[in-house]
C-alpha cells in the first residue's frame, strides 16, 4: 500500500449512446458507444487505504454517501483490493465540480476518478485499458472518462475485453468542436439511466432496431471523425440519441425523459439548422435537458439564438477536455 491519492476525471458525453447492458454482473454493455470527454466538469476523488474503519467510507462534496451509490464505490474498491492483494477498508473523498447548472451526470467522472485513486493508492500500477475496465464496475459511461478526446468503449464479452480507448480525429475537430448544455431542469429524474436502460432492453420492441442502429452509426462516425467532418459527426450524433429516446417510448411500461421543451429545442434547432446552414446538432440522455453540438465560430450564434427562444434556460459553454490526472494528497485541489 501506499499514499493516498487524488485523482482527477472529467465527464463525457455521448455521440454513440450506451443504452442497455447485456450482462449487468460484469457490466458489458450491449453495444458499443462513442464520446466526448469534457473540459469544465470533473470530479476530483482522494482514496486512502487504512485498517483503522470496519468498512468503506464515502462522501461527495463534504455529504456522507450510503446505499446503492455507495454499493458502486465498493465494487470498485473490491476490484482493486482484489488485484493489489489487500484487504483494508478505504475512505473515499469526492468532489463534483459539475455544475448542477450543466445537468450532466457525474457518475461517469466519479467512477473513473475513483478507478485511478484508488489503483494507485493500492499501489498497481495500471494502464488506461486496465483503469476503464476498473471504471466500467462503477458505472458503464465512467468506461470512456479515462481518457480525453474522442473515447471508444468496445462492448466486449467478458471484462477483459470491454474497455475504452482514444479515437483520432483530423484537425481541426477536437479543437475546436463545442459543447453547450441547455438545462430546463435540475431535479433528479423519474427513473435513472441504469433502470431506464434495463426497462427498454428488456421489454421494448424497438432494442434490437437500437442496438443494430448504433452499429451502423458507429460505423459511419469512425470515417467522419477520420475526416473530420463536422456536419457529419452531429447528424449522427443527433440521429443516434432520438433514435435511442425512441426506444424508450416503445419500453413496457412506456416512458420518455423529454419535457415539452426538450422537444421544442430540438425541433427548433432543426428549423433553424435547415434554414440558415448552422452547424448545430442536438442529443439528449437520460433527462430533459439537450446538449447542443457546433463548431467554435458558431458558439455566439447559437447562444444568442437560445437567449431569444429559451429565455428562462440555463447555458454552459464546454469543449474537449483530457483524461485523468493524479495530484499527490496534501497538495490543495481546486
Ligand atoms: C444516456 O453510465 O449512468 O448517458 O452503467 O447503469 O451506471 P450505468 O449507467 P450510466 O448510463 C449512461 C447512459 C447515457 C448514455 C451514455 O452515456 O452513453
Amino acid at each position: 500500500m501506499t499514499a493516498p491519492q487524488w485523482a482527477r476525471a472529467h465527464t463525457n458525453i455521448a455521440l454513440i449512446k450506451y443504452w442497455g447492458k447485456k450482462d449487468a454482473q460484469l457490466m458489458l454493455p450491449a453495444n458499443d458507444s462513442l464520446s466526448l470527454t469534457l473540459a469544465d466538469f470533473y470530479t476530483d476523488t482522494l482514496v486512502r487505504f487504512t485498517d483503522s474503519i470496519a468498512t468503506d467510507q464515502f462522501a461527495l462534496d463534504q455529504q456522507p454517501i450510503t446505499g446503492q451509490p455507495l454499493a458502486k464505490v465498493t465494487r470498485v474498491l473490491d476490484q482493486v483490493r482484489q488485484l493489489a492483494g489487500i484487504t483494508a477498508p478505504a475512505v473515499v473523498t469526492s468532489r463534483n465540480h459539475v455544475p448542477t447548472a450543466a445537468g450532466l451526470a457525474s457518475s461517469a467522472s466519479g467512477m473513473a476518478a475513483l478507478a485511478a485513486a484508488a489503483a494507485q493508492a493500492a499501489g498497481l500500477t495500471l494502464d488506461h485499458p486496465a483503469l476503464s475496465r476498473l471504471a466500467r464496475l462503477g458505472s458503464g459511461s465512467a468506461t470512456r472518462s479515462i481518457d480525453g478526446g474522442f473515447v471508444r468503449w468496445f462492448a466486449g464479452h467478458n471484462d477483459a475485453t470491454s474497455y475504452a480507448a482514444p479515437v483520432p480525429a483530423a484537425p481541426p475537430l477536437l479543437a475546436d468542436i463545442r459543447v453547450v448544455a441547455v438545462v430546463f431542469s435540475d431535479q433528479p429524474k423519474a427513473i435513472g439511466s441504469t433502470a431506464g436502460m434495463a426497462r427498454t432492453a428488456a421489454t421494448s420492441s424497438y432494442f434490437p432496431a437500437w442496438t443494430q442502429r448504433a452499429a451502423a452509426d458507429l460505423h459511419r462516425l469512425l470515417p467522419a471523425l477520420n475526416a473530420g467532418d463536422f456536419v457529419q459527426v452531429g447528424q449522427i450524433a443527433e440521429g443516434n440519441a432520438l433514435a435511442m429516446h425512441a426506444a424508450t417510448w416503445a419500453a413496457d411500461p412506456p416512458f420518455t425523459y423529454f419535457l415539452p421543451a426538450t422537444l421544442a429545442l430540438v425541433q427548433g434547432i432543426q428549423v433553424w439548422r435547415q434554414s440558415q446552414g448552422v452547424p448545430v446538432y442536438a442529443t439528449v440522455d437520460a433527462g430533459p435537458n439537450v446538449k447542443l453540438l457546433t463548431r467554435a465560430p458558431h458558439v455566439a450564434a447559437v447562444q444568442r439564438w437560445l437567449a431569444a427562444h429559451f429565455p428562462t434556460a440555463q447555458v454552459v459553454v464546454t469543449q474537449a477536455g483530457p483524461g485523468i490526472s493524479y495530484y499527490p494528497a496534501g497538495k490543495e485541489v481546486d
